[in-house]
């Protein structure tokens, strides 16, 4: 492999099982793992906290120069810190998800992330996971996914995913949840959702989440060896 870093991208809708493909791909080829939508969620946080309106773009962006934010990386994933504590858990609820949705539509919130996803990647191999990585942020990426699923099948995951976890769970409800993040990702002026025009398409809803990891390892192993330590500490020989 050359000295420089190299870049996956992984863009696509929320719940289309992203993050858990980013982490498994990042680890098969033994690259670090970058989650863009915890950035935008902790900044949405640290807006909640404060009191700051979401959609108070001067107020969100006064509010950009006094945080301190920063992701440290511990096993595959990174733990996210704002103002010195962590607050990985406190990001992941319903409420954050919508939230982060609304700040990212701010530009200098999405100025300051971009500098702080390109500093971060400079520091080694990683695959990056968002909405705008191939698109933006890594327009020159070694290898650009989009993963697509339908809102229904995400709809129908999410709500599993929630059951197993003991929660309440409305199909209905998340079904309208999904279209709504949708629709607000994909038709922001700045950044919107949507596949980089040489990014490869991967509709995962009738795939496993192994079969999209293989799908994308075929593709990134014809240009660069995959660690065979990374395919053993998985457990999958080379299938
Ligand atoms: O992937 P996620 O659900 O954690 O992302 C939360 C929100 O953050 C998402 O709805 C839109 C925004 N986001 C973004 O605009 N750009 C990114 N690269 C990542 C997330």
């Amino acid at each position: 492999m050359s000295d420089r870093s190299r870049i996956v991208t992984i863009d696509g809708p929320a719940g289309a099982g992203k993050s858990t493909i980013s982490r498994l791909l990042a680890k098969r080829l033994g690259f670090a793992f970058l989650d863009t939508g915890a950035m935008y969620r902790a900044v949405a946080l640290a807006a909640k906290r404060r009191g700051v309106p979401l959609d108070d773009e001067g107020a969100v962006a006064a509010l950009l120069n006094t945080v301190d934010l920063r992701l440290e990386p511990v096993g595959g994933g990174a733990r996210v810190f704002l103002d010195g504590n962590d607050v990985s858990g406190e990001i992941r609820t319903a409420e954050m998800g919508p939230a982060a949705s609304q700040v990212s539509a701010l530009a200098p919130v999405r100025q300051r992330l971009t500098e702080l996803q390109r500093a971060i990647a400079r520091s080694g191999n990683f695959v990056a996971e968002g909405r705008d990585m191939g698109t933006v942020v890594f327009p020159n990426a070694d290898w650009k996914f989009y993963l697509d699923a339908s809102p229904e099948e995400r709809a129908r995951r999410r709500t599993r995913q929630l059951a197993e976890q003991g929660e309440e769970a409305d199909y209905n409800a998340i079904l309208a949840q999904i279209i709504e993040r949708d629709r607000q990702d994909a038709s922001r002026a700045l950044a919107p959702l949507r596949p980089a025009e040489d990014a490869v398409i991967i509709d995962s809803s009738h795939m496993s989440i192994e079969q999209v990891v293989e799908a994308m390892l075929a593709i990134v192993g014809r240009s660069i060896p995959i660690p065979q330590q990374a395919v053993e500490e998985t457990g999958n020989h080379g299938r």
